[in-house]
């Protein structure tokens, strides 16, 4: 959900009006793609990195989850969502893991959208994690394969993304989902996070719909 610091900047706001605004596009999101009968969003919130962001920011965000939680969890009930935060929920205080638990609990027996909230999340820091789960679980090495390392991440029951969508332009992964992404179809827009509404999800999945998905083979064998 990039983009919220800049366009808040464009605006001569302080950088947390753009993650304000960018909870409202996080629901348009959430409930767009409720509508269009997308079973999987994931999306990064909160990195393992932006913890080293200044002290305010840190703090606007956690306050912000906390909120949004409290404002939202009635209406995904409403809507048939199951939410789940997934990254090192261990890092965060105690208070707002218990209200993450609470709500993931609350939602768990859902069975509309799949809403995957990545919160202090790292694409390496989750396959050290897998790693170590495995080693602690003595996993045979002829038992390690690419289906056993999928069960030890994060995302053990979530399939693989279609689609990854960037904003704000940015054209790099940033350490999200490495394993996960190996054959997810790239859409990155100029347009920043808190702008990116319906209308720009709608079309980035009609994008997606003209790709041609190959998977290494060639088209003639896909056809
Ligand atoms: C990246 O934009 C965005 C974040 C680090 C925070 C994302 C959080 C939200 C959208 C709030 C809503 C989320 C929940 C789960 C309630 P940036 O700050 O890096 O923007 P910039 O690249 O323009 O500086």
């Amino acid at each position: 959900m990039d983009g919220n610091g800049r366009w808040a900047k464009k605006k001569g706001l302080p950088r947390i009006a753009g993650h304000k605004v960018g909870a409202d596009s996080l629901k348009e999101a959430v409930k767009t793609c409720a509508e269009a009968g997308v079973k999987h969003l994931t999306v990064y919130a909160f990195s393992t990195e932006n913890w080293k962001r200044p002290k305010e920011e840190v703090g606007f965000l956690m306050t912000l989850f906390s909120q949004t939680l409290d404002r939202e969890v009635a209406e995904l009930e409403k809507n048939n969502v199951r939410l789940r935060f997934l990254g090192r929920l261990q890092d965060f205080s105690p208070e707002l893991q218990k209200k993450m638990k609470a709500a993931m609990e609350r939602l768990s027996k859902n069975t509309g959208l799949n809403l995957n909230v990545m919160v202090s999340y790292g694409g390496r820091a989750e396959i050290v994690d897998a790693i170590l789960e495995m080693r602690k679980d003595e996993v045979p090495n002829d038992e390690i394969n690419e289906e056993t390392v999928g069960k030890y991440l994060y995302t053990k029951d979530v399939p693989d993304p279609d689609l990854l969508i960037r904003t704000a332009s940015e054209m790099r992964v940033s350490n999200f989902l490495l394993w996960q992404i190996a054959y997810a179809e790239i859409y990155v827009t100029e347009v920043l996070w808190p702008d990116f509404r319906k209308k720009e999800l709608l079309a980035a999945i009609v994008d997606y719909s003209k790709r041609e998905r190959r998977f290494g083979k060639t088209s003639e064998q896909i056809k």
